[in-house]
């Protein structure tokens, strides 16, 4: 069997509060197995445990109890942190930096060369769409912006693992869209995906598994298909029949006690329809 790219065992974290003996339980025998190339989403509520989970995978914070292996190391050696990638909640950039200089500054942390952080930058800043927002101070960026280049930062030295702490928060839906295509092409290069978020719709199209976290606990996990099916139901869509023949189809469904519960004309989503009007954009 191949290693996770991330396993999570029995993982707590308790954090002390300046009242002795009130104490904050943000994790509670957490357990999680991502696979080398998924794409996984952290859901749950403010306050549930997603940011304290990337962070302890990410080793910047310690768990309490249990251990964190990233492709089967410790996850505090520095080979693991070249590995990943982070685009952390509430990314700090230099205002005063532009969008090329941050980037390059991140290339040098990583040990890029110069030569090689050249092109990277400028391929990068074309995947996250700010060619032309290259050489303005970051001070000038929207949030969806800075929340595409904190991305670029996050991809600067190819990581294996992406962790994306609510990557598409503040973003706009066309912004969203862009982020979750980035998302999807880094999978196509085999880039193991973790992130967080509450943004159902978007969680829902991108990740394979998903696991649910409500007050530190993993409440539910699974694949999307297996956890949205409703087991006793099935869904048509048709297109050029006549209303005669659904009729006759609805009744020939009651002849075997089956039910029809909803016909209906398919609805196009708010999200897809705010798309649509509002396609055409500058940036
Ligand atoms: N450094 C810290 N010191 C004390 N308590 C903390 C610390 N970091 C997080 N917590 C607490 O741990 C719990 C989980 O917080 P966390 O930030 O992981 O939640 P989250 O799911 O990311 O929430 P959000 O959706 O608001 O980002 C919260 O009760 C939070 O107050
Ligand atoms: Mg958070």
């Amino acid at each position: 069997m191949t290693e996770p790219a991330i396993r999570v065992s029995d993982v707590t974290k308790i954090f002390p509060t300046p009242f002795r003996r009130r104490r904050i339980v943000a994790l509670q025998h957490l357990n999680l197995e991502i696979a080398p190339g998924e794409i996984y989403g952290l859901l749950g509520p403010n306050g549930s445990g997603k940011s304290t989970t990337l962070k302890i995978i990410l080793g910047l914070i310690q768990p309490t109890r249990g251990s964190v292996r990233v492709f089967g190391r410790d996850n505090s050696t520095v080979a693991v942190r070249r590995d990943i990638g982070f685009l952390p909640e509430n990314a700090y950039f230099h205002k005063f930096l532009t969008g090329t200089e941050t980037l390059r500054f991140h290339a040098r942390l990583s040990g890029l060369g110069s030569r090689e952080s050249k092109s990277r930058i400028a391929e990068l800043l074309e995947t996250v769409g700010l060619t032309r927002a290259a050489d303005a101070r970051l001070s000038t960026y929207s949030k969806g912006m800075l929340q595409r280049i904190g991305l670029a930062q996050a991809l600067i030295h190819r990581p294996k693992i992406l962790v994306l702490d609510e990557p598409t928060a503040a973003v706009d839906p066309a912004g969203s869209r862009d982020i979750q295509n980035l998302i999807a092409s880094s999978k196509k290069t085999g880039t193991t995906i973790l992130l967080s978020s509450h943004l159902l719709t978007q969680v829902q199209e991108v990740c394979d598994r998903i696991g649910i976290l409500h007050r530190g606990k993993l409440i539910r996990e699974g694949r999307l298909e297996d956890l949205l099916a409703i087991e006793n139901q099935t869904e048509f869509i048709v297109e050029n029949t006549t209303p005669e023949f659904l009729d006759q189809l609805e009744r020939q469904i009651a002849s075997v006690n089956g039910r029809v519960v909803l016909r209906r004309k398919p609805q196009t989503s708010l999200e897809q329809l705010f798309l649509k009007v509002t396609e055409t954009r500058d940036e």
